[in-house]
């Protein structure tokens, strides 16, 4: 069977239980209560993790680049834009601290930068959990006859042994890797990463870090930029579509001659659109936020409700797969029938989480992710993980969910 028809079958049995392809039926959105089938559902599956979606001074941003310039600046930003995006790019340097490059999403500043960054001469070194929109644009790079190979996830031992049998056969080794892994919510070894790009001068990284920007790091620099400065021999590319509470995303370049590349031949620079103009307007309002104590005020009461759950789900015994201190928490749940299980009773019992099934995740890993934003409570958490728990607990009294199988079912992928 072809992984598509795998795939195919997952996600329609996970929409024939409904608990996929849902509709928020509510005529207004604030973050926190989305209405599916008549019902209100605390939302736990929302990544804008501070909240700044529906953040004041986030919308005035939009109405007012709306107002004043339309709903879209129609021409390629290689002919011509709108000022609007040096403005938010300029604010990106500042947050960072590098030469920043937006693109309409995260996933075409992927496909912009790798295959031009990479050349025929290189090997990448390819995360098995590196998000899709990564990989996809790896293939580019790959049918420009650049090779690849993958990497058990976060093996660095393995890592080391490909980057020695390799130095000397490639121009550069790329290691591409998300910042926080978006499924399981662990981050990328970045200690060893760096020590590896200082001890090899043809080692190169490319990381994702669309989950880590905004809630953590100074001016929301990231998970990633949060725990070491920028190297030289380093790429990243951020989402402002999750904690930023907009849309589009950023490439981070250690030089302006980096970045200048892939302005000029990167492809969704010459051959696609802008991001909309009211997302820009709004994407410089809450990069502004981002310049300013406001941002550490959520940061702080996001990271209060990340302890408080984190506790409450070590209470509760629940089968909680990473243990890091991010907004992204997942619970394994032993076969993709109980994931299913356990999100149909969650949403009927009023809480909406994401089941991850495959493709996003291997079948024996399938499980339940839950992510937290501002706009929740403490009372929140507390009714959706005693829920859980009533939930879970049942399954193994069926003889159905066998918790040391699952945590061992992780360990065997080493994803902590
Ligand atoms: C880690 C990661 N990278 C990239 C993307 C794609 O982002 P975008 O929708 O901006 O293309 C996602 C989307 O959810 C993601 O989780």
């Amino acid at each position: 069977m072809t992984n598509n028809m795998r795939a195919l079958i997952s996600i329609t049995n996970a929409r024939n239980y409904g608990i996929i392809q849902l509709k928020n039926e509510s005529d207004h959105y604030d973050g926190r209560i989305v209405k599916v089938q008549g019902k209100d559902l605390v939302h736990f599956g929302n990544c804008s993790y501070l909240g700044l979606e529906t953040h004041d001074a986030v919308k005035l941003g939009g109405i007012d680049a709306l107002t004043r310039y339309g709903s879209l600046f129609a021409s390629s930003r290689q002919y011509i834009g709108l000022g609007l995006n040096e403005e938010l790019e300029a604010l990106l340097d500042n947050i960072t601290g590098y030469h920043t490059l937006v693109t309409q999403t995260t996933t075409l500043g992927s496909i912009s930068a790798i295959p031009v960054i990479t050349s025929s001469n290189d090997l990448i070194i390819v995360d098995h959990q590196l998000h899709a929109s990564v990989q996809n644009a790896v293939k580019i790079a790959q049918a420009q006859g650049t090779q690849v190979v993958m990497l058990r996830h976060s093996n660095m031992t393995l890592l080391e042994e490909y980057i020695k049998q390799y130095q000397n056969k490639h121009e550069k080794i790329w290691y591409m890797a998300d910042g926080l892994y978006s499924m399981l919510g662990d981050g990328c070894p970045i200690e060893q990463m760096y020590e590896f790009m200082d001890r090899y001068p043809n080692f190169y990284c490319f990381v994702d870090d669309a989950h880590g920007m905004s809630w953590i790091g100074e001016n929301g620099k990231g998970y990633a930029l949060s725990r070491k400065p920028l190297h030289q021999q380093m790429v990243m590319v951020m989402s402002l579509a999750k904690g930023f509470g907009c849309c589009g995303g950023v490439l981070v370049f250690p030089t302006p001659e980096g970045r200048d590349l892939v302005r000029c031949i990167g492809s969704s620079l010459i051959f696609s659109g802008p991001i909309p103009t009211p997302v820009l307007g709004a994407c410089i309002a809450s990069a502004k936020l981002h310049l300013t104590n406001e941002i550490v005020t959520r940061q702080n009461l996001l990271y209060g409700l990340i302890k408080y759950f984190r506790q409450q789900a070590y209470a509760h015994n629940l089968p909680l797969m990473n243990h890091t201190f991010s907004p992204i928490f997942y619970f394994g749940a032993g076969s993709e029938n109980n994931a299913h299980h356990i999100v149909k009773k969650m949403q009927e019992a009023g809480f909406f989480t994401c089941i991850c099934n495959f493709p996003a995740v291997p079948k024996k890993n399938a499980g339940i992710r839950i992510c937290l934003t501002t706009h929740l409570t403490f009372e929140d958490i507390d009714n959706a993980l005693t829920c859980m728990a009533e939930i879970v607990s049942s399954l193994e009294n069926e003889g159905k969910l066998d918790k040391d199988k699952i945590y061992q079912s992780f360990r065997a992928l080493e994803v902590l």
